[in-house]
């Protein structure tokens, strides 16, 4: 095809097919959206699913689905309800939005908030934030207070400064206690049966605070009952070998490890999680460290998904199930990979090889490659 053609077919493509739709637009049906809450979007949602070509099958799962949240306008699956939650502060005459974080839930209100208009406050585990998200909260102008306690300290406070609201400061707490980050989150469950023609039959996804497992199994049941699908998923949750276990809640104060973004000792929505497992008859295990990195590095360098270290606990926990025999092989698997890795680039480079020097000319290069 000539590129004068190329360029009409995309033409006549492009005008019949219109706008892109915003993720709030395109979910409108199933969102608690009023006339008068606000568009509001960083074009957020609409994240890949990509097959596992590699290693499903060496996991002994061939029919293993990465769902790449990493591709968000921040960087993580906070984006999804973040834009619903402070589109909602925003309605209600916020002045102001505050979260605890592990960060990557203070980068999307950061970002979100900063679009908005609004002050942004995160309260945040001093020492124990990966660089790249302490700096998009940074970049985007919030507030940043660092406190020597840990994630759960830190939402303690939030949740005790927003209870009791000062008049003269209209402040929305958007940790995903607040109703509307479920919400919006629930929407990567429609992306999932969209894109597989159906649902899974195991979605896998790190557990931190427990609320995004929630919103999973809630989009799932909702697509179901809505007769969009006729299964749903059985939901696997997969928490940090350190953190506490779920159903048992016992805070914990761990030294930093690599998949501080989920280890947190009182998950604020655990009664979700034990709702989405019991529900739909599945389980929620751990994984250690060692299994984590083995599964961001293989994720990196045979499926070329650069995820951070927490996400890459679905994957680790489906490998831990497949190799003991509990996940039959022909099931269609989705596993959440929730973060970019260019978040966390200390881990990153602990994965590295350093670069090798050579001369700036072709034999400089040659003889640096040994070819
Ligand atoms: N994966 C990543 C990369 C996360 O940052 C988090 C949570 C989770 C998974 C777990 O999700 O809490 O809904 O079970 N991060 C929060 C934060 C705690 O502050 O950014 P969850």
């Amino acid at each position: 095809m000539r590129m004068s053609q190329v360029l009409r077919q995309l033409q006549s493509e492009q005008s019949s097919a219109g706008r892109r739709p915003s993720l709030m637009e395109r979910f409108e049906s199933f969102l608690p959206i009023t006339p008068t809450t606000p568009a509001l979007g960083l074009g957020e949602g609409f994240t890949p699913l990509v097959h596992a070509r590699t290693l499903g099958p060496a996991m002994g799962v061939p029919l293993l689905y990465l769902k790449v949240e990493g591709q968000s306008p921040t960087g993580s699956f906070k984006d999804r309800g973040m834009v619903m939650a402070v589109a909602k502060a925003l309605e209600a005459g916020a002045k102001a939005v505050m979260c605890a974080s592990t960060g990557n839930t203070s980068a999307s209100a950061a970002a979100y908030g900063a679009a908005a208009g609004l002050e942004v406050v995160v309260v945040l585990p001093r020492g124990r934030i990966a660089a790249g998200k302490l700096l998009q909260a940074q970049a985007a102008g919030a507030r940043v207070v660092a406190i020597d306690g840990s994630f759960d300290d830190a939402l303690r406070v939030v949740r005790e400064l927003t209870d009791r609201p000062d008049p003269r400061r209209a402040v929305t707490l958007v940790n995903s206690v607040n109703p509307y980050r479920v919400e919006g989150q629930k929407t990567a469950a429609f992306e999932v049966c969209e894109d597989l023609g159906g649902a899974p039959d195991y979605l896998a996804i790190p557990v931190g605070n427990a609320g995004n497992i929630t919103a999973y199994w809630r989009g799932f049941r909702q697509y179901r009952d809505a007769g969009f699908v006729d299964t749903s998923p059985r939901m696997l949750g997969f928490q940090a070998a350190g953190a506490a276990p779920l159903v048992i809640g016992e805070a914990v104060d761990e030294p930093e490890t690599i998949a501080s973004a989920i280890r947190i000792g009182r998950p604020a929505s655990a009664e979700g999680a034990i709702a989405a497992r019991d529900e739909s008859h599945g389980r929620i295990d751990s994984v250690t460290d060692e299994e984590i990195l083995a599964a961001y590095r293989d994720l990196a360098r045979h499926e070329g998904i650069f995820c951070e270290p927490a996400s890459a606990a679905s994957v680790a926990g489906i490998r831990k199930l497949a190799a003991a025999g509990d996940i039959d092989p022909g099931t269609t698997i989705v596993a959440v990979l929730t973060g970019t890795g260019l978040k966390d680039p200390d881990t990153g480079a602990s994965l590295a090889s350093s670069p090798v020097d050579a001369d700036p000319s072709v034999d400089g290069v040659r003889a640096a490659l040994g070819w």
